[in-house]
Parts: structure tokens; sequence; C-alpha cells
């Protein structure tokens, strides 16, 4: 072969690496931050770059009258549901507090704080005394049964709250969890607002912790969707952030008096804290049990865990990236603190550029090779008035009248086939408790090139 060929087979093996192997992860940060903006309820920004959403449920009250306008859409539906729409708010602020450069050479800082406030002034108005909050605003079977555009809704959003004779540890504890975390991400940016978001979290753990009990239990609509399972662990996650927050000694305290509750749960998940909160834990305190703990989860699900044979974590068959996600990006957490850090490395890039591209196709909303088209989210899939958009819609063989930029999708089944199609909502539907980890993650890898 001449020189000259050999130089060119050589560029073109370059190039073919590049387009299997390696994703744009500042694109894909700024379009999951899109897809936030997708999500909001109430009255839209006039800087909103998501132009094809509108207004919408403009009277979300509570039962006196109070403003519960704002927040988040869960999913593909309009529920509001305060318990993933914490921990995704949770999760977002730890990104963004601990890859602040990630954000920064993707440009997106504003935008992601942006994105943790369209959260947390909601949270502040659902929190109406100091041993009262709104968990809830739509009820999931009400909601479930309208498929259009959000701003055409006409059905009853109930709104329901947690107070001392109907307690939900879990739901307040994960939402001192988010203030906390976004309170010392605002900290420098506004003062008086870290202030504020702070006295509520505090309030609301100390609610949390002192009454107890299951919010899904109190706020029994939450069953069709968000059924906890625990809440100590949201106590211990919660306690951490205030002590991260405010450097009291008197919340590792109570995460003592639970760690015995909470020291062999595993997970991490809108249900689950365990992973998140024994990374953060080690990092705060050095403390070799919860080194241990992480440690002993990660090798569990990368060495013993079920997994596609394309590689895929695979835990449930419902959002399954989510879940794959969630777990790669606690483990890389644990990486920073040395622990087996090339390998948990190794393991989180694997995940999450399955979910790009790796698997054969895109599994995120807008970006890359042959991404879904068809996700289950009724806004998305209505045209431009004055079309009409309803079941037929929904039913339709169409692909979705707006492209959701940034959605990350359910994702394959077990034996990594997916099928693009809107009633699959195991597979198709997106939410935003999937792009949370994913966000952060994405944040991770740019600020350290990965
Ligand atoms: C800072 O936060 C406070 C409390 O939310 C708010 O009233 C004020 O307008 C904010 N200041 C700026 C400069 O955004
Ligand atoms: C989507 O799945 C449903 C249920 O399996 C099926 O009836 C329908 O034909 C599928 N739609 C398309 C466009 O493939």
């Amino acid at each position: 072969m001449k020189p000259l060929s050999l130089g060119l087979l050589f560029l073109y093996s370059c190039i073919t690496l590049a387009v299997e192997g390696s994703y744009d992860y500042k694109d894909v940060l700024q379009k999951s931050l899109l897809f936030y903006e997708a999500q909001r309820s109430g009255k839209l920004p006039s800087d909103q770059k998501v132009t094809w959403r509108k207004d919408s449920a403009l009277n979300d009250k509570g039962e006196n009258g109070e403003d519960l306008t704002g927040g988040y859409y869960d999913a593909g539906d309009f529920v509001k549901f305060g318990f993933p729409m914490a921990f995704t708010t949770t999760v977002l602020s730890w990104g963004l507090l601990d890859h602040y450069n990630g954000y920064k050479s993707a440009g997106s800082v504003d935008e992601g704080l942006k994105a943790i406030k369209w959260a947390t002034d909601y949270f502040i108005k659902c929190h109406v005394k100091e041993n009262e909050y709104y968990g809830q605003v739509g009820s999931g079977n009400v909601d479930h049964a309208y498929w259009g555009r959000p701003e055409d809704m006409t059905e009853k959003r109930p709104a329901y709250k947690i107070t001392t004779s109907k307690p939900g540890s879990d739901l307040a504890a994960e939402t001192a969890a988010a203030l906390a975390a976004a309170s010392i991400v605002f900290r420098s940016v506004n003062n008086t607002y870290a202030n504020v978001l702070l006295t509520h979290a505090k309030q609301l753990y100390n609610f949390g912790y002192k009454y107890r009990g299951l919010f899904s239990n109190s706020i029994t609509d939450s069953q069709c969707c968000y059924p906890s399972t625990h809440y100590e662990d949201e106590l211990v996650w919660g306690a951490a952030w205030l002590y991260r927050a405010t450097n009291d000694k008197t919340y590792l305290n109570y995460v003592d008096t639970l760690w015995d509750s909470v020291k062999s749960m595993y997970g991490f998940d809108w249900d689950q804290k365990f992973g998140g909160a024994v990374v953060l834990l080690a990092k705060l305190t050095g403390d070799t049990k919860y080194k241990t703990a992480i440690t002993n989860y990660c090798n569990y699900v990368f060495q013993q865990g079920s997994r596609t044979s394309k590689g895929l974590i695979f835990i449930y068959d419902w959002g399954p990236l989510r879940y794959a996600i969630n777990i790669a990006y606690v483990c890389l957490r644990a990486a920073d603190l040395g622990i087996n850090t090339a390998s948990y490395r190794a393991e989180a890039k694997k995940q999450m550029d399955y979910a790009l591209g790796d698997a054969g196709r895109s599994y995120v909303i807008g970006y890359g090779n042959n991404p879904p088209t068809h996700a289950h989210h009724r806004a998305a899939s209505c045209p431009d008035k004055p079309a009409v958009c309803n079941w037929n819609t929904y039913h339709g063989s169409q692909p979705n009248a707006h492209v959701l930029y940034g959605g990350l999708v359910g994702g394959p089944d077990k034996n990594d086939q997916f099928t693009d199609n809107r009633t699959d909502w195991r597979h198709t539907e997106v939410g935003c408790d999937y792009n949370a980890c994913f966000q952060s993650m994405l944040a991770h890898f740019i600020e350290t090139g990965m």
C-alpha cells in the first residue's frame, strides 16, 4: 500500500470510531435542559425556548385557595407529583453544585439554575404552614384519562397535602433535601433566596422527622404511580443534605439513629435513596462504613446484577435506562472518592453511551442516530391548534407533532429490543426523574473530559 492510502485508512478508522463511540455530551446536556422547559406547568416566562408549550394549569390551588401554580408535569401526563419532582431537584442541584465546570463549559449554568428554581419556587408555594405541605396537584386516574394539550385541560385538579395527622416523612425529607441542596447552589447567586430555601428545608425536615409515615398512605391518590416503600432512607438523605448545607452535626446524629434501618436497603431512584445517601455521606464524613456501603452496592450491581446482552444494567422493565443511569451516577461519584475509580468510570460511561447510541440507536429524543419519535407524551404528541388532539392522536401511527428535545425515554426490554410506540409507556414515556442523574452525569463527563 502507498503511504497515502495508509494515511487515508488511518483517517477513515478514526472517523468510524468517532461516529460509533463518542457523543457530544454538551449538546445532550443542553437538550436535557430543554426537556425540563417542556415539562413546565403554570405561566411560562418570556425567555421560554420551547415555544410549542403554552401557559397551563393556571388555577392550581390549595384547599384554602393558596396559589399552587408552577412546578413540573411529571412525565407524559399533567399530574404534579411532588415526590419524584423533589428527587429530580435534589439530583439536579447535586450535579450543578459538584460539576459546575461541566455546566459552564456547555454554556448552561443559567439554564441549570432556572431548571432548579422552577421546582424550588413551586415547593415554597406548596409549603403553606410549618407542618403542612402540598405533595400533589392533579389526580392520577382523572388526569390519565385525558389525552390532549395541557392548555386545553378541563378536568378538576385536586391538591393533596401532608399534615401532622396525615404525615409523609419521605416526601417532607426529600423536599428538604432538594431545598437544602438548592440553597448551596444559590448561595453565591442570591444569598436571600438561599436563606429562604434553607429555612423551608429545615422546617420540612423537622416535620418529616417528627411525624412519621409514608406519604403515599396519606396522599393515597399517588398510589397509582408512586407508592413509597420506606421513609428512613429519605430521612438519611435529607439529613445528609442539611448537614452539607449547614455543617450542623445534629443532622449527623439523625443519620446515626437511622443507620441500622437503611444500611442494606440498596437502590437509587425516586423511591430509594440509599446509593446517593451513602456516597454523599462518604464524601462529607470520610467514614469507612459509608465507603464500604457504596462499594458493596456498586460491586454487587456491576458484577452480579442482571444485564441485557449488550451490557445495559437491567433492574426493572419500567424505565430501565433511568435505573441503569442512576446507579452509574452514584458509582461514578464513588469513583471520584478513589473507590475502584477506573472500573466504575468505565461502567458509568458504558451505561450512558448505551442510551446515546451504542446499542444501535439513540434513546434521547431529538439527538443522535434514529431517536424515538413516538414518545408517550401528551403535549408533544399534539399538533398546533386548531388541529384536534385526543385519544385518536395517541393511537395514531404518526410521529409526535413536536420534538421533545432531550427527553430520555424508558428504554429497551431485557433483550435490547425497543418499539417506538406511544402506547408502550413503560418504554417510550419520559419522566422528570429519568433525566436527573442523566443530566448530572453528562455534566460530570464534560467536566472531567470523559
Ligand atoms: C433574590 O431572592 C429574593 C428572594 O427570593 C428575591 O426577592 C430577589 O428579587 C432576588 N434578587 C435578585 C437580584 O434576583
Ligand atoms: C402500537 O402498539 C399497539 C399495542 O401493541 C398496537 O395495537 C399498534 O398497532 C402499535 N402502533 C404502531 C404504529 O405500530
